[in-house]
């Protein structure tokens, strides 16, 4: 059977509890990884978290765990999002740091990574550090829904479907029209994508990339975070402390 990259994170759709359960659990002990095979040429996460880094203060759970893009995905989301030296980018739910810094090393722009998650944070720092990008290159410690990034001319996501959905008032309020949003294997609910492609990984897998332009008028069913009637926004998942 053909193993696709975004099955750790489909799996993790369907065990949500025992999901939040191990992020949890992986926030007071290690990092965690659960596709080693996925990673690639950055540093990987799996290292013991800094006491410093520990004692930092406590945003909440993070929404979904922690899979690392592919580079050979990362490559391709840049390329489809059309990337050049004048785009400001942002990855909301930065992990590694892995899509900021090769932006920044590949087309010497701005980049700025978010994460939930102070160890993601830390190993991002150290990243860029060791790419030698920290000229160009932010992390910050916060949560996406609470964000600003409306200097954004790309903003790149691996989420979760319904986090892309909860997103996307947010994205459609603060983002200029034109700016380019390339997700890797979720959409957006109704606002269907300009284009899809798959992507070949290494293993034999594919992976999915959809891609958006911020329109000059969304339309108000867009600028909703509801799929017909039903809300996605979970009061559980915002209220939820680590
Ligand atoms: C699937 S990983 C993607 C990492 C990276 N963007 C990549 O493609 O390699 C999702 C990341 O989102 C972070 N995250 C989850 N919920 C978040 C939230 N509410 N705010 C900021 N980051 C969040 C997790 O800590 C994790 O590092």
């Amino acid at each position: 059977m053909m193993i696709s990259p975004q099955q750790p994170l489909l799996r993790s759709l369907s065990s949500r509890i025992a999901f939040q359960t191990i992020i949890s659990l992986s926030f007071i002990s290690v990092g965690c990884s659960p596709n080693p095979s996925a990673t690639t040429s950055q540093p990987t996460t799996d290292s013991p978290v800094d006491p410093a880094v520990a004692q930092a203060p406590a945003l909440r759970s993070p929404d979904v765990v922690y899979v690392p893009t592919p580079q050979a995905v990362v490559d391709r989301m840049l390329a489809i999002a059309n990337v050049n030296s004048k785009d400001v980018l942002y990855d909301l739910g930065s992990g590694d740091g892995r899509i900021p810094i090769t932006a920044a090393q590949k087309f010497g722009i701005r980049a700025t990574g978010i994460d939930i998650n102070p160890q993601r944070i830390k190993e991002a720092n150290a990243n860029a550090q060791t790419a030698g990008v920290t000229d160009r290159v932010r992390f910050l410690n916060q949560d996406l829904f609470q964000s600003k990034f409306s200097d954004a001319t790309v903003v790149t996501l691996y989420l979760l479907p319904e986090l892309n959905v909860k997103l996307r008032p947010q994205l459609l309020s603060q983002l200029k029209p034109g700016t380019r949003i390339v997700s890797h294997a979720f959409d957006m609910g109704d606002w269907k994508p300009d284009r899809t492609e798959q992507v070949q990984v290494d293993g034999g897998g594919t992976s999915t990339i959809h891609f958006w332009t911020v329109p000059a008028n969304p339309p108000a069913n867009l600028r909703s975070d509801r799929i017909g009637q039903r809300s996605v926004v979970s009061p559980q998942a915002s209220k939820s402390t680590l």
